[in-house]
Order: structure tokens, then C-alpha cells, then sequence
């Protein structure tokens, strides 16, 4: 019984906004933004590489940056937007970066690809005209060991040009 209330009050209120949705939700207290987003909720879209702030398979977008979530406590999402890969397409249309990795053949294991999607989300919406440089810097913090990265460049390259042809259309 004693136990039973410590466990709740060793409980933490969180409220944020996770891939468009409100989540108000009761957590352990010192796990990380990777646990509550992988374990809690389920979205297994996020990966856990290094867990050390390494690799980058763990980035999602919080308030329009890119992030480790296994760097990050999940008590450090209260008030914030989230946003993990499974919120980055329709439910009937890939978004339009996640279309260019794959016509650039971007992709072979998979496991980065979620990390670097992320960063791309990040950097276009921040610079929706980046040079090849400003590219490779913001994806320096993703690790891929299989793809190659000028197949990476070049698909970012082009969802970039993707993404300003909908957003001119649209105006
Ligand atoms: S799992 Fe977070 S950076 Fe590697
Ligand atoms: S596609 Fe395999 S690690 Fe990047």
C-alpha cells in the first residue's frame, strides 16, 4: 500500500502536442523523450541507436528543431510540439521528402532513415533553400552506414525543390 502511493506520487503530469494531437499523460520521472516516445506511446517509427547522443536515429522535431530524443528528458516535452516520422506524411500520401528518399534510392537498412528525415523536416522548414553545405551540416549529427551519403544529399536535394514547387502552388 505504502508502495503503491509512492508510485503515484512519483508520477509527472505531462502535456504536449505529439504529431498534431494533445497528450496529457502521467510519467515515470526521469525517463527519456526516446523512452516516453518509443515504449510509452508505442511509435517505434523513432530508432534507438547509440543512446548517447551519437548517431542521430533517435532525432525527431521539437518546436521546429531537431533533437535527440535520447538526450532529452521526457519531462523537457511539457508544453512542447513534437513531431516523430509517423506524424511527417498523410495517412494516404508519404510526405514529399520520404517520396524523394526513395526515388533517390536513399535508403537500404532503413534504421537512420527515420533520424534523417527528421533533420530534413527541420532544415527545410527553417532554410527551404538550402546549398549543399547547409545540408551537410544539418544532417552531420546522422549517422548512416549503408546508404551512402550522396544518394541522402541528392534525395534532400530534391525534396527540397518538392517542397517549394506545393508550397508556390498552394499559394
Ligand atoms: S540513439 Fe540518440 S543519438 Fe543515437
Ligand atoms: S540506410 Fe542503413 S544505416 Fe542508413
Amino acid at each position: 500500500m505504502v508502495s503503491g502511493v509512492r508510485m503515484i506520487k512519483n508520477r509527472y503530469p505531462l502535456r504536449f502536442t505529439l504529431n498534431g494531437e494533445e497528450k496529457s499523460l502521467d510519467i515515470k520521472p526521469g525517463i527519456s523523450a526516446l523512452e516516453l516516445i518509443r515504449d510509452t506511446l508505442d511509435l517505434k517509427g523513432t530508432k534507438e541507436g547509440c543512446g548517447i547522443g551519437e548517431c542521430g536515429a533517435c532525432t525527431v522535431v521539437v518546436d521546429g528543431k531537431a533533437v535527440n530524443a535520447c538526450l532529452m528528458f521526457a519531462a523537457q516535452l511539457d508544453g512542447r510540439d513534437v513531431l516523430t516520422v509517423e506524424g511527417l506524411g498523410e495517412d494516404d500520401a508519404l510526405h514529399p521528402i520520404q517520396q524523394a528518399f526513395i526515388e533517390h534510392h536513399a535508403v537500404q537498412c532503413g534504421f537512420c532513415t527515420p533520424g534523417i528525415l527528421m533533420s530534413t523536416r527541420a532544415l527545410l522548414e527553417e532554410n527551404p533553400q538550402p546549398k549543399r553545405d547547409e545540408i551537410v551540416k544539418a544532417i552531420s549529427g546522422n549517422l548512416c552506414r549503408c546508404t551512402g551519403y550522396q544518394n541522402i544529399i541528392g534525395a534532400i536535394d530534391a525534396a527540397a525543390e518538392r517542397c517549394r514547387e506545393n508550397k508556390n502552388r498552394n499559394k
